[in-house]
């Protein structure tokens, strides 16, 4: 079944906790927390903090998007949280193997987020040791925003290689994504939809989850 995440940054924070609570009512399978460091985006969004504050309010899984430069200073702080993966976007690691082991070394998974001009070609050799790829439809920063052209065949791609590589590897599609291409998504082979905008401003979230998830079971994937 098509795993639907809820991005909170598209939550409204004024009532996060009850953003959070009616999320989980209407049906999503997990949290998505985007943290931002107003350097390597040009934007500020969640921190640890939040994660801790909410973490009363829903048994889901809280999965954790690092969108900021120096991920690896941070790490340490995800031990005594309860998050049960963390994404580390590509083009801010030296060293992603070890990045990876220390992130494994909590008992956490590992996901690794592949901006929209990122190549997959150059990334596959790390599949090895992750168990999320996430692809962003967007630049990083702000939710909102359109998907950018050419994903359906980048997501059929990592499909290919995914299948291809010797761990179970998920597939993520991160900003842009909407009903209407929800679909198409999953049959271009992602597991995992990110939603923020799309669910938060929806006038009906159960109903759009349960059309997205209908329509996904009926594609030729699932
Ligand atoms: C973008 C974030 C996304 C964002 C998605 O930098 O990583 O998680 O919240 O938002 P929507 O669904 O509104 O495009
Ligand atoms: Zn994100």
């Amino acid at each position: 079944m098509t795993h639907i995440s809820a991005s909170l940054l598209a939550a409204d924070y004024a009532r996060l906790g009850d953003e959070t609570q009616r999320a989980e009512k209407a049906g999503v399978d997990s949290f998505h927390f985007d943290m931002m460091d107003g350097h390597y985006v040009p934007n500020l969004a969640l921190t640890p903090d939040h994660l801790r504050a909410l973490r009363p309010y829903s048994h889901l899984p809280f999965h954790t998007h690092l969108e900021l430069d120096n991920p690896d200073h941070l790490l340490s702080t995800f031990s005594s949280l309860s998050t049960g993966m963390i994404i580390v976007q590509w083009d801010t690691l030296t060293d992603p193997n070890r990045t990876f082991d220390k992130i494994h070394a909590q008992n956490i998974k590992v996901g690794l987020g592949l901006n929209p001009d990122d190549q997959l070609e150059d990334i596959a050799c790390l599949f090895a040791n992750i168990d999320l790829l996430l692809l962003l439809g967007v630049y990083p920063g702000f939710g909102g925003q359109v998907m950018q052209p050419g994903m359906m065949e980048k997501i059929t791609g990592a499909r290919h290689l995914a299948d291809a590589s010797k761990r179970p590897l998920l597939i993520a599609v991160d900003g842009g994504v909407k009903p209407e291409n929800a679909t198409q998504l999953v049959e271009a082979g992602a597991d995992i939809l990110i939603m923020g905008t799309a669910l938060f401003q929806s006038a009906d979230m159960a109903g759009t989850i349960k059309s997205i998830r209908e329509a996904a079971s009926l594609s030729q994937r699932h």
